[in-house]
């Protein structure tokens, strides 16, 4: 026989028992466990047969419940039903005394769990927000009814368990949340890997069929590739397919622009500095140190200071870093990768560059061609171009009109590949039908086109061209420089080209190059 429920001993046990849950209510972080503990503390407590816990499933109106402990079922309903639902719905406490005579009992649950309930307590499941997540119930008093005690312990529970319950699912939340965030990673991660593989690198040409096969030949080792070429030919695409085709795809492909750090910020930036080397200075990882089992790309590297070569080609002989201001090297194994649009040769012969260096760099040579040496890849890759960005710049255009596919592939391409992408992007956003028209292009290339004598499409320069329209191409190629850079200043263009005023005025007129 449990303690007399009136005896002021008693009260002070139930809340001092109260403040015990309440400790292990929020220690446990396991949704099911805490359901069971909440249930097993409250029959303790209030003696009585079972404890159910609702949960209102907000979506879908319904409230659902572990039925009994013990019983893995789940059982679900509109919550609008039963004593639960009526207690939901009034956000307060409900004591039903002999529930097969209260017309709000819903017995069905009963006859599915084979229990049968005389009398209920029932309270709202409240947070300290005032959200009602649920419903707690107690059943079957073992002696008697419940009391006002019993229900003020019950209340007090269940605003415990309200605070705990919703913490587990927000917890539980979260967890579901990571769980998708690391399969989201790892597909994405698979989506990066495919895309940069050689099948990134598009063209027919026997110049791009050459380079993809020297990269699928290197994707098993790790030795250092150089790769030359004009800006904007595709050497940024090919490191990266280099990266993603070997076994070193799963590692971090670190790139860096040689070119776009500031000569004193190089060494920090590249090999990593300590914490207050100079005032203020803060530590900071390099960037080969971060490419730490995966590859560098050195982009730009005819750019790099001969201290930082210096610096570079020891990292390459001993395999480890040398920190600004740092006591000891780091070990490090990357793969390096470099790719320059200078001759590093000249470079060499200038005193620029480190000859053994350039010996560690250029272990295998990979030289992506001028977008003019592969015209014939040149149709196929605007298609592509056009279809790549149809999303973003919100336009259906499939195809080309044969007159500007012929005016794109004659142009000489200054700025390759990458020119190309931009100006079939600028061509699609003009482009009023569903076809790109001559018209669609920019000035500069329809004017070139008609500068140049058809017998050069789909010609390498040089083969059966004549001297003066090789001239012609030039010259027109050296203004419109001058102009670019100048923003059309005329005078100041003209002194660039060594040509007077009024000669460049000339030479715009005969040129169509008047804008
Ligand atoms: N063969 C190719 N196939 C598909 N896209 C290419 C090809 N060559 C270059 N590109 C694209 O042209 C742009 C410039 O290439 P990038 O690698 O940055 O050139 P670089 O590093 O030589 O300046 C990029 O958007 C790249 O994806
Ligand atoms: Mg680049």
């Amino acid at each position: 026989m449990k303690a007399d429920v009136k005896s002021p001993h008693s009260i002070l046990d139930k809340y001092t028992a109260l403040l015990d849950i309440s400790c292990r209510l929020n220690s446990e972080k396991n949704f099911e466990q805490l359901l069971k503990l909440i249930a097993d503390e409250a029959t303790k407590h209030v003696d009585a047969e079972r404890a159910t816990i609702f949960i209102l499933d907000k979506n879908k109106g319904e409230l659902w419940a572990k039925i009994a402990l013990g019983v893995s079922d789940t059982i679900r309903f509109d919550a609008r039903l039963g004593i639960a639902g009526a207690v939901l719905i009034a956000a307060k406490p409900l004591v039903v005394e002999d529930a097969y005579r209260s017309p709000l009992f819903y017995p069905s649950i009963d006859s599915n769990t084979g229990f049968h309930t005389r009398n209920i307590l029932s309270v709202p499941l409240r947070t300290p927000k005032q959200e009602i997540i649920g419903v707690f119930q107690v059943l079957n008093k073992r002696d008697g009814k419940f009391t006002t005690e019993d229900e003020h312990f019950v209340q007090a529970l269940a605003n415990q368990a309200a605070i705990a319950l919703e913490n587990a699912q927000a917890l539980s939340e979260l967890e579901i949340r990571q769980q998708e965030l690391i399969q989201e990673n790892q597909s994405l991660r698979k989506e990066v890997e495919e895309r940069f593989t050689t099948r990134s690198i598009l063209g027919t040409s026997a110049k791009i069929n050459e380079i993809r096969s020297i990269i699928e030949r290197t994707s098993d080792t790790s030795v250092s590739v150089l790769i030359t070429g004009e800006n904007g030919t595709g050497k940024e695409l090919s490191a990266r397919a280099i990266h993603y085709m070997s076994a070193r795809r799963t590692k971090p492909f670190v790139a860096v622009n040689c070119a776009a750090l500031p000569e004193p910020l190089v060494e920090s930036e590249l090999f990593g500095i300590e914490k207050g080397v100079a005032t203020g200075v803060e530590r900071r990882v390099g960037r080969i140190e971060s490419a730490n089992g995966g590859t560098l790309f050195l982009d730009e590297i005819g750019d790099l200071s001969l201290t930082a070569q210096a610096k570079l080609l020891r990292v390459l002989q001993e395999r480890e870093v040398e920190w600004v201001g740092g006591r000891r090297p780091v070990p490090v194994d990357i793969r390096l990768l470099a790719a320059t649009n200078k001759d590093l040769k000249e470079e060499i012969r200038q005193n620029r560059f480190r000859q053994d260096l350039f010996f560690r760099l250029n272990v295998i040579h990979v030289r992506m061609p001028a977008l003019r040496e592969i015209r014939m890849d040149i149709p196929l890759l605007a298609t592509y171009f056009l279809r790549k960005h149809a999303k973003e710049v919100g336009r259906d255009i499939q195809n080309f009109s044969a007159d500007s596919l012929k005016t794109l592939t004659t142009y000489q391409w200054p700025g390759n590949v990458r020119e190309l992408e931009n100006e079939i992007k600028r061509a699609m956003v003009l482009a009023t039908g569903r076809e790109i028209q001559v018209q669609d292009l920019s000035e500069h290339i329809v004017e070139e086109r008609l500068a140049v004598p058809e017998a050069e499409a789909g010609k390498k320069p040089g083969q059966k061209q004549s001297l003066k329209d090789r001239v012609t191409t030039l010259e027109i190629h050296m203004i419109r420089d001058a102009m670019a850079q100048t923003e059309g200043d005329r005078r100041r263009a003209a002194r660039i080209l060594g040509l007077s005023h009024q000669g460049l005025l000339n030479k715009l007129k005969r040129y169509g190059l008047e804008s």
